[in-house]
């Protein structure tokens, strides 16, 4: 994808609304919210910095969180300000709206080189709905418009689509290289490929799945997303979480069990040969699992070996919260053997320690890959900074959504007005 990168000739001295994806996981301490993970907002820093240095008046703009077009007081930006602030060791300006008179005349008070942030665009009605007047009031602030946000470029929201029918539009440095990474998974991997898939919710990967179940050789499922493919084999998952069907919406309801069931149909006869003799099927989900009776108290855990069918009562309470060690001591020698992995989602309830050993598990063994290793998703990046390993992966991937959808092949909607004509 050629997409028209950010250049000094463009933004020289200019006005630039610069869209960022800071949203970030926030915790309250005390009366305040401070940032848990700033990854999302390290990797904007080369694009701010050029900008600085060319001289342009910045306005960044970012969502946070779901607010549904109204205020909420803990989704306000002014956090997140702070620590660019640090970041950048330069005043970031912050303001409570994100358009009318008074963003007007902050931008009009800008220097060259200063740095103004607006507040949370979803706090507007307009942004989800990408109306044009949100969208045109948001790019009459600034001359150039430079998006440097791919987490949220599946959105199309005004203040990702919307502004580039009014203003010149230009991809920062983070957005590109995000997308060529990802790119580089689907257009031209080193085989054996192995995909690894985890997380609770099926429903924004399966396009993910499909796609990356024709490009990989092997596509490893672990997680709650695991409970579709166990379900839709026919394996009993008890009380374990299982998104069964899409939800909301006028639109008629989606089986994912059911779609997980023709994945596995249309790839039974694609076999990968584990150490050349062994054959695997293309998507390997866990044969055993870690289940507990409780999740948040547990009282018991267990492994179960989910070959094993006697339906036994005290089973019926069981919720499967991690891949087991037979499954982990597979995919662990599937990865090893991979000259290109691409890992999105744990394994298990990572947060809770004694459930984050299939994950863990797994991080170690992709640390080890000797080829490209491309890891996406907030969860899974936080495991893995948990372990410091990040300095053992090729790419971190800070897009979880719009990375899975990059990958089920669409082009997004915020990459489409950017790319070279
Ligand atoms: C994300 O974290 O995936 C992006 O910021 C998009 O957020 P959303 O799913 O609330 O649109």
């Amino acid at each position: 994808m050629k997409l028209r990168s950010l250049s000094a000739e463009f933004i020289k001295n200019k006005r630039v609304l610069l869209r960022v994806d800071y949203n970030t996981p926030m915790q309250k301490i005390g009366q305040k919210y401070q940032i848990v993970d700033d990854t999302r907002l390290q990797i904007t820093l080369p694009t701010i910095k050029f900008l600085l240095k060319n001289k342009a008046k910045i306005i960044i703009c970012s969502h946070l969180g779901r607010p549904e077009g109204k205020f909420v007081a803990k989704y306000k930006l002014d956090p997140i300000a702070k620590h660019l602030e640090k970041l950048l060791g330069q005043p970031v300006k912050k303001i409570n709206v994100s358009i009318g008179p008074e963003a007007q005349k902050a931008v009009a008070d800008l220097e060259p080189g200063q740095i103004l942030m607006l507040e949370n665009t979803r706090f507007h009605p307009g942004e989800k709905a990408n109306s044009p007047e949100f969208a045109q009031q948001l790019a009459s602030l600034a001359e150039v418009f430079v998006n440097d946000g791919l987490a949220v470029s599946h959105r199309a929201h005004a203040s990702v689509v919307g502004v580039t029918n009014y203003l010149p539009s230009l991809a920062g440095f983070a957005l590109i290289e995000e997308v060529s990474h990802l790119e580089s998974l689907i257009k031209k991997p080193q085989h054996p490929f192995v995909a690894i898939v985890g997380g609770a919710k099926i429903s924004d990967k399966v396009e993910a799945i499909r796609n990356l179940s024709e490009i990989a050789n092997v596509v490893l499922v672990g997680g709650g997303v695991a409970n579709n493919f166990l379900k839709a084999d026919g394996v009993e998952v008890y009380r374990s979480y299982l998104e069964e069907t899409s939800v909301g919406g006028k639109k008629k309801k989606i089986s994912f069990v059911k779609i997980a069931r023709n994945l596995l149909r249309k790839t039974k006869a694609e076999k990968m040969l584990l150490r050349g003799y062994i054959p695997l099927p293309k998507i390997i989900y866990p044969f055993d699992v870690i289940a507990t009776d409780n999740l948040d108290h547990p009282t018991k855990q267990k492994t179960i070996i989910l070959a094993d069918d006697n339906d036994s009562e005290e089973k019926q309470n069981w919720m499967f919260v991690d891949i087991g060690p037979k499954t982990q001591k597979l995919f662990r020698e599937v990865i090893l053997q991979a000259k290109t992995v691409f890992w999105n989602g744990p394994m298990g309830v990572f947060e809770q320690k004694k459930f984050a050993q299939g994950t863990q598990a797994i991080a170690s063994a992709v640390a080890q890959v000797k080829g490209k290793t491309v890891v996406g998703g907030g969860d899974t990046i936080s495991a893995i900074k948990n372990l410091g390993f990040e300095k053992r992966f090729d790419f971190l991937s800070a897009a979880g959504g719009a990375a899975l959808e990059l990958l089920g092949g669409k082009l997004l909607p915020g990459l489409k007005p950017l790319l070279k004509k």
